[in-house]
């Protein structure tokens, strides 16, 4: 038996201003498409309650603590996930092979990246149409032309896609410090708000399309809950926090030790789900009012919220701000999934902006097959011959292979990690969490591991 070695306290090359810039950072990474876009409309196909009580246990009981080992993995790595993960695997005495989760981690960002970029696009184009008034008194038959115009046009989808990398990189490549935190202090709060405003407006526009609103979110019909919806669930749980795409893994790289990492995750946790129930109360009164189909998919927001833009009062503002706000909440997202690569590429030697562009070029390019896949590419269906794969084309492809297979995995690999590889007296030493520390180390060491394996093998069937 060699004896557990305590791992060396290493020092960061940079960090952060002070701990509430790194919660903003977090939770900006953590609020995003994945909130507003992706929760509504993966609810919606999977039936609503059940998968959004599953959704819930999985960020508590998984997400949460997976989210705590992460960035403590960062924090006590001090380096990029790949860098960082061989030099722990070295303190525990371990093969330097760890740094291939290192890889994957920067990998899933990268395909990620490549398609959010595309879908925050989406929403650029919406703010011109809100202030314009073309959503006054439209019915869900024009606004789903509106959106249908857009996704068949590939000049239109690369436009925008390319404005939102441009973005992405600007911000990228002068180091998070600088202007994004500010905005983002102003303009998160602003989408919360906004939020509000629209379910105010959803309850005292047509109350009984909001109370079966609220069935839907959350009373549960467990018959309905496939073997494939949970493991969308878990993989949403990871996505939406962010977790295993490097993101909170090279935040934490930087952060401070006198930081507690299992309270700010927490707090983020919590900002995180609350955005996301609330944007389904937001959608899904709308969808009910107007007899929508919630299994809609990814258009789900871009076809039902404008219905509502179009009625309210001040709805050509309250729209246009809306989707600002939206791409905000989407761009501090993917500036962070950038981060990993670029922590890497400048421990090889590269300068900032050179690593950032390179990166998002590199994204980008890869983001046309996306854009493709919504129009020319439609019937291409490269996986058609397996059955589950029936159908889905490149970008549902990229969405499948991220959130519901590299982010899991990632995050199993993490937890076996934290929970079994590193000794415990450097895992206590580096959350300093206390009393809770006794639970996080079960769910991380059992409730995690076993979770996430039994999804992954009851879908193997
Ligand atoms: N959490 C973001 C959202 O919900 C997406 C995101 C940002 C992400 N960084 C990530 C997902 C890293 C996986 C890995 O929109």
């Amino acid at each position: 038996m060699v004896e557990a070695v305590t791992g060396t306290i290493r020092q960061p090359h940079q960090t952060w201003s002070n701990w509430p810039t790194f919660i903003m950072a977090v939770a900006g990474s953590a609020v995003g498409l994945g909130n507003i876009w992706k929760f509504p409309y993966i609810t919606g196909e999977n039936g609503g309650g059940a998968f959004v009580i599953v959704y819930l246990v999985c960020i508590a009981a998984i997400g949460l603590p997976v989210m705590i080992a992460e960035i403590m993995l960062g924090r006590r790595g001090r380096l990029s996930p790949v860098n960082s993960m061989v030099e722990l695997a070295k303190d525990s005495n371990r093969s330097h092979r760890w740094g291939l989760l290192g890889v994957m981690m920067m990998l899933a960002a990268f395909l990620i990246l490549s398609f959010y970029s595309v879908i925050a696009g989406w929403a650029i184009p919406y703010i011109g149409h809100a202030v314009s008034g073309a959503f006054n008194g439209a019915t869900p038959k024009e606004v789903g032309g509106i959106f249908g115009g857009l996704l068949a046009s590939p000049g239109q989808l690369l436009l925008w896609h390319t404005i939102f990398m441009l973005l992405t990189v600007g911000v990228s490549a002068s180091g998070v410090k600088g202007g994004i935190e500010r905005a983002v202090t102003i303009l998160m709060p602003g989408l919360f708000v906004l939020l509000v405003v629209l379910i105010v407006y959803n309850l005292i526009a047509d109350s009984s399309s909001f109370v079966k609103a609220l069935g839907f979110l959350f009373d549960p019909d467990f018959s309905k809950l496939t073997a494939d919806a949970v493991l969308t669930a878990i993989g949403h749980a990871f996505f939406t926090l962010s977790i295993a795409g490097g993101a909170v893994f090279a935040y934490g790289s930087y952060l401070e030790r006198s930081t507690s990492i299992a309270s700010t995750s927490f707090a983020i946790a919590i900002i995180d789900t609350l955005v996301a129930l609330m944007a389904g109360m937001a959608i899904f009164p709308i969808v009910f009012a107007n007899g929508l189909e919630p299994g809609a998919g990814p258009g789900l927001v871009f076809v039902t919220l404008p219905i509502a833009f179009g009625k309210m009062p001040a709805g050509q503002i309250v729209g246009a701000l809306f989707f600002v706000m939206l791409v905000v909440a989407a761009w501090t997202s993917s500036i962070s999934m950038l981060e990993a690569i670029v922590e890497w590429l400048q421990e090889r030697g590269m300068g900032r902006a050179a690593a950032s562009a390179s990166v998002a070029g590199a994204a980008w390019l890869l983001g046309l097959t996306t854009v493709l896949s919504l129009n020319e590419w439609k019937e291409f269906h490269p996986l058609g011959f397996i059955k589950r794969f029936d159908g889905k084309t490149l970008f549902d492809l990229y969405d499948f292979l991220t959130a519901n297979i590299m982010l899991p995995l990632g995050a199993l690999l993490m937890a076996v990690f934290a929970g079994w590889i590193m000794s415990r007296q450097d895992t206590e030493d580096e959350l300093a969490m206390g009393s809770g520390y006794a639970f996080w180390r079960i769910l991380i060491r059992y409730v995690a591991p076993i979770g996430i394996g039994v999804i992954f093998v009851a879908n193997l069937w």
